[in-house]
């Protein structure tokens, strides 16, 4: 994709594998680990909700996003036009087309409040450079915390900035170069959290810490809190938007999705529980509270930073780094919008400048509106990305012919790709449409 244009039937591919997987782990790999999952397994009371959220990721995540590489890659265009163009191969109405412009508008609003809160990252980069927070207690700090939520001033300062570079990175059309990034970004990324994850052990409650996260209670589990995990298995590995099947339009033939989805996944999933070790240890051992919500990383962290040596250089660095991993989710937030409007005689430049934009704007609506930044949080994450899941499994399990789907995975091993296939038509359409009505309460109405 270095040439960043939208790749016509067969044409640009990938160099190689290991670019798709770059880019793919660029945009699985953003503020969802490192910011989101630690928080909300927080809000929703730990380990039983880790174990929901995993059993998620293994059976409903990984088979759609086979899926949704598989579709990308057949239809080799943006996803709105390659689920078109695969439902009227498989003689199906050509409106599964619109599924692919629902993602589009999913994919803005998130990037509505995504972009504000790689904003707060971008903040806190310029606070450690300046040492704002240095050698302040855990009280100062969350109120430092709360003083940048009161200020829209900052907030769309950074959030400003940061649309900014999100736009001019797609309008340029250099994502292979954000590939490039990820191959040196996502090695120190993960060094910096082993670092961190090492330095709570020593110097917080770590065995408090391990045990929020990993004794399962059952009793602390609503039916909220499962949707929320399964919602946020989505989100995290940017599925049911078309962020993958958009570069699953550049995977190279020939060459098996699955392990390379397997690999996406795991190192999603390990940085998103090195992060919470790294962050409750603290929270236990400065009498914080693990459900305080969307901060948690944004106090825990600077506590740790200002209480190291060098803390203030290693903030500035880790606090870059985990900006830079937003930014190579948010150009998988808005890329399938440009990539379709491109293709509809829309130069990339306005394309990309005018979503950009429109999430622009949405974005100082939350900045003003707790309300409206939750609204699109919630929405998004947990009924749409899921909703647009079921939707894919549903046409890769029951529309396309089992052939195709069997020849464009390149799972060569029969019994693999039947246990995947078996997930993708049972296991995830139901696991999901049981979440959906479970947190309707239906459930246990049906099960009386
Ligand atoms: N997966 C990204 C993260 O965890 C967010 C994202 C969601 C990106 C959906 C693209 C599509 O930060």
């Amino acid at each position: 994709m270095a040439t960043g244009s939208t790749p016509t039937s067969t044409s640009v591919t990938w160099g190689s594998r290991w670019t798709f997987i770059l880019a793919a782990t660029g945009s699985a790999v953003g503020l969802g680990n490192i910011w989101k999952f630690p928080y909300i397994t927080g809000e929703y009371g730990g380990g039983a909700f880790v174990l929901v959220y995993l059993a998620c990721i293994l059976a409903i995540g990984i088979p759609v996003m086979i899926a949704e590489v598989m579709i990308g890659r057949a239809g080799r265009t943006d996803p709105a036009d390659a689920m078109t163009k695969l439902a009227r191969e498989s003689n199906a109405p050509r409106q599964w087309g619109l599924l692919g412009a629902v993602g589009m508008i999913a994919g803005l609003m998130i990037m509505m409040f995504y972009s504000v809160v790689a904003g707060w990252a971008l903040e806190y980069v310029s606070q450690s450079v300046t040492g704002a927070y240095s050698h302040l207690d855990a009280t100062a700090i969350e109120s430092n915390f709360s003083s940048l939520l009161a200020s829209s001033d900052r907030q769309l300062l950074w959030h400003s900035v940061f649309s900014l570079v999100t736009a001019s990175v797609v309008a340029a059309g250099v994502t292979g170069g954000i590939g490039k990034a990820v191959d040196i970004l996502m090695p120190l990324l993960f060094g910096f959290l082993l670092l961190l994850v090492g330095y709570s052990a020593v110097n917080g409650d770590f065995s408090a810490g391990l045990h929020f996260m990993f004794d399962t209670d059952f009793s602390r589990l609503t039916s909220e809190a499962v949707l929320v995990a399964m919602g946020h298995a989505f989100f995290t590995l940017s599925l049911g938007m078309g962020a993958i099947m958009a570069y699953g339009a550049y995977f190279p033939g020939h060459s098996s999705i699955g392990t390379t989805v397997l690999t996406i996944a795991a190192l999603d999933t390990i940085i998103a529980l090195l992060a919470g070790m790294a962050m409750f240890p603290l929270v236990f051992a400065n009498d914080l509270v693990p459900g305080q919500g969307p901060g948690l990383m944004f106090v825990t962290l600077p506590i740790a930073f200002s209480n190291m040596s060098g803390g203030m250089f290693f903030g500035s660095l880790f606090f870059a780094l985990v900006s830079i991993a937003a930014l190579s989710s948010s150009i998988s937030l808005i890329e399938p919008g440009v990539a379709w409007l491109e293709k509809h005689g829309i130069k990339r430049p306005i394309s990309t400048f005018s979503l950009a934009g429109i999430a622009w704007l949405g974005g100082i609506a939350s900045i003003h509106s707790g309300t409206i930044f939750n609204i699109l949080d919630k929405l998004t994450t947990n009924i749409m990305l899921p909703l647009g899941g079921l939707l894919i499994a549903i046409f890769a399990g029951w529309i396309m012919q089992r052939d195709r789907v069997q020849d464009e995975t390149g799972i060569s091993h029969p019994r693999i790709f039947a246990v995947w296939r078996f997930a993708l038509r049972y296991i995830a359409p139901l696991g999901i449409i049981a979440i959906f009505l479970h947190s309707l309460g239906l459930m246990g109405w049906v099960m009386r």
